[in-house]
């Protein structure tokens, strides 16, 4: 079985790291070390002491401690630690899809959640999302139609990248009522939970609704910690969680020890990271709306309901042939939707970050250029 590269990854590791103006990011600001310590109130020596041997394989017990905080029904057994959300991704694949299985997958989206399921010899089925003048929208009639009792999956993504679709509670307890008439594994991929702009919003965990829930977290997006490469699934089913520690022992056995410790500090001042970068988002969709407003006749605009991305439409052109163009002569990533498998007239922002003014005044003034 071959797998197809990983189109959105392969084009960052190609951009990220020379792009002058990173506009296409979908992590929010990062910090140091020690910014996070002091931001903790840690003295350095809480790094210092810790040991550099192997930790246990499903997660330090008092990061597993910390991370069940943040569930109704889960326990520290009941949640594992991995190198990266997208390990996370990886295990829960080999664990819960065989070959032939039907797997419906939620479009677009980020390109493992489909493709990962692909590549254990599943039919994926796509359930793709649609837009209407106003708002990105989802059909849970149709999803009741795509899912049969011989369905093994489906895999969702709340809030949603690259949409920053957010379903009301009440949808989100329909979709669980899909997967619960068949007794179908739900996978439900929750990185950008947090970043809900008005808390209220916030949807239960999947793990905590429906006990053949995966729900999918880490410290890349809400918590801007994404070189910290901690993931983690929290799942009521203890024979998946088993079946996850065993194919963990063949990816990377345990997480790294310096990762663990730092993301259970963070994890402790959840609220202030959160709240800093829902902060920076707040600002930067600010600032694009008003150039939505300025650039009306070249973009329809629908904005985010959750999280630091939005994924406006070019009113003609190809959005690769944008995308390249802002990059060439202004120096500007953007990520076109050819990179998510959604046709060529939508590119992906990022507002998680500090820079974002920066990178679109770049944009605006090459905009103004190519007009004059
Ligand atoms: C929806 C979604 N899931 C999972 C991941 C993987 O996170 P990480 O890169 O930290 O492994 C990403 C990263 O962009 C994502 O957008």
């Amino acid at each position: 079985m071959t797998i197809r590269p990983f189109q959105l990854e392969r084009f960052f590791a190609r951009h990220e790291f020379s792009a002058p103006h990173l506009l296409a990011c979908s992590d929010c600001e990062t910090m140091s070390i020690g910014e996070l310590l002091h931001l903790a109130g840690q003295p350095p020596e809480a790094l210092m002491d810790v040991r550099l041997g192997y930790t246990e394989s499903q997660g330090d017990p008092a990061l597993r401690a910390t991370i069940a905080g943040f569930y109704d029904s889960i326990s520290p057994d009941h949640i594992v630690v991995t190198n990266a959300p997208e390990e996370a991704i990886f295990l829960t694949m080999w664990s819960l899809v065989r070959p032939g299985d039907h797997v419906v997958v939620q479009t677009p989206c980020y390109q493992s959640l489909a493709e990962l399921a692909r590549f254990r010899g599943a039919a994926v089925q796509p359930w793709a999302m649609s837009e209407t003048p106003a708002r990105w929208q989802i059909d849970l009639n149709r999803l009741g139609d795509l899912v049969t009792p011989d369905t093994r999956l489906i895999v969702v993504n709340f809030p949603h990248n690259p949409t920053g679709y957010l379903p009301t509670a009440q949808q989100f307890q329909d979709l669980i009522a899909i997967a619960a008439r068949w007794g179908t594994w739900l996978l439900c991929d929750e990185m950008y939970r947090g970043l809900e702009y008005d808390p209220a919003q916030r949807l239960p965990a999947a793990a905590d609704c429906y006990p053949r829930a995966v729900s999918l977290w880490g410290m890349s997006k809400a918590f801007g910690l994404a070189g910290l490469r901690i993931g983690w699934v929290a799942t009521q089913d203890r024979a998946l969680v088993e079946s996850l520690l065993t194919r963990k022992d063949y990816t990377t056995i345990c997480s790294s020890a310096p990762s663990e410790v730092l993301a259970r500090i963070a994890l402790q001042n959840a609220t202030a990271l959160i709240e800093r970068n829902v902060s920076i988002i707040r600002d930067n969709l600010a600032l694009v709306r008003a150039f939505m407003d300025r650039h009306a006749e070249q973009f329809a605009w629908r904005a985010p309901l959750a999280g630091p991305v939005a994924f406006p439409r070019l009113r003609e052109g190809s959005a690769a042939a944008f995308c390249r163009a802002a990059l060439e002569k202004a120096g500007v990533l953007l990520a076109p939707a050819t990179l998510f498998d959604f046709g060529d007239a939508h590119c992906r922002w990022g507002l998680g970050r500090r820079t974002f003014a920066a990178g679109l005044a770049a944009l605006e003034a090459y905009l103004a250029r190519e007009r004059s």
